[in-house]
């Protein structure tokens, strides 16, 4: 099992770090344009192998897309954040292209990979590999509502004053500050919905807290958080290669689901082997309708931005 990550920085390096120390591939090729950075982040995520025990092998390459060939699965964190003064059109413009050459590399050597996108805007960006490369929509998977569902869970754990790990729950939507979902009505502590244990004015503070969980942690690192993503894109990747069929909020391709088309948005779907393997159908409720009609909205304006990319 091989997996490909394209950009060895913040995000790529702690996915491949995730990958290796839990065994879940025997394989993993880091890649960045910058020179020598992917061979030293694979040389010091190897350099762990004899003290945390795993046998994956890590490699870097500089833009060596030959290096790639066979992966099962490749995942895309390359890009760039947004800088001040720089319009959002001028930031999925660079990151577009960036996204788009990639994208065309990668299948160039491993024609038959699932590839999960991880760079932002990412809806739109997992939305422009699957029109620019054209590959089957069961094969396209973006990265974000595993991360904001771990968030959620998080935040939810805390107000409950119990571990996250008995914790359920999922946001779906757009990947962004305002336009995720967290669905506080499905949320549950060990089979009881949170509204057993936790005031509507408990609830409503966790999910904003939640659709503002990346931008807190920009806040306090001066740059976007890594360890959360780096280990969400890796527990994705894991349900593909080991094919355990886990629900997983992720932005697909949606053809009528939700009520929605010609868009990539999370929603619930099991993650196995082929990749999207279903679209799971939960009923939302007539305002989470709205809220999600309002996301889509939202997602799609920004798509919108596309057009120069995708002529
Ligand atoms: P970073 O700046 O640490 O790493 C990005 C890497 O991409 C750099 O090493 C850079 O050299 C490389 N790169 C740029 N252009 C490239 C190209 N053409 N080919 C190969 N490599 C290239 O950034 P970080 O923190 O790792 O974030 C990566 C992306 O992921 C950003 O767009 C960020 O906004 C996004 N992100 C998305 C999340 C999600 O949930 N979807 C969560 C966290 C970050
Ligand atoms: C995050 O949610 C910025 O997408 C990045 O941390």
């Amino acid at each position: 099992m091989k997996v490909t990550i394209v950009g060895a920085g913040n995000v790529g390096a702690t996915c491949a770090d995730v990958i290796s120390y839990r065994g879940i591939a025997s394989e993993v090729v880091l890649l960045d344009i910058k020179e020598g950075f992917a061979e030293g982040k694979a040389m010091d995520i190897m350099q762990c192998a004899t003290t945390t025990g795993f046998n994956t092998r890590v490699s870097g390459s500089t833009n060596d897309y030959s290096k790639t060939a066979n992966s099962d699965v490749v995942v895309i964190t390359s890009g760039i954040p947004r800088k001040p003064g720089m319009t959002r059109e001028e930031l999925i413009g660079i990151n577009a292209g960036i996204v788009k050459a990639v994208a065309e590399n990668v299948l160039q050597h491993s024609p038959n990979a699932i590839i999960v996108v991880v760079s932002n805007p990412m809806d739109t960006m997992t939305y422009l590999t699957l029109k620019a490369t054209g590959i089957p929509k069961n094969r396209i998977i973006g990265m974000g509502g595993a991360l904001d569902s771990s968030r959620f869970k998080y935040y939810l754990s805390k107000a409950l004053d119990k571990p996250s790990n008995d914790v359920q729950g999922m946001v779906i939507g757009g990947h962004g500050d305002t336009t995720m979902i967290p669905l506080t009505r499905l949320a549950s502590y060990n089979g009881s919905p949170v509204s057993d244990f936790l005031s509507q004015e408990q609830l409503e503070k966790v999910a904003a807290d939640t659709m503002v969980g990346g931008a807190t942690l920009t806040g306090l690192l001066g740059t976007s958080a890594w360890y959360a993503p780096g280990a969400s894109v890796a527990y994705l990747v894991d349900s593909i290669l080991n094919d355990q069929k886990k629900i997983i909020a992720c932005s697909v391709y949606l053809e009528g689901e939700y009520g929605q088309s010609d868009i990539c948005i999370g929603v619930p779907c099991i993650i196995g082997k082929n990749g999207i393997e279903k679209i799971v159908d939960i009923k939302l409720n007539d305002a989470e309708k709205v809220l999600f009609t309002k996301s889509a909205d939202a997602v799609r304006s920004m798509n919108a931005d596309l057009k120069s990319v995708l002529v």
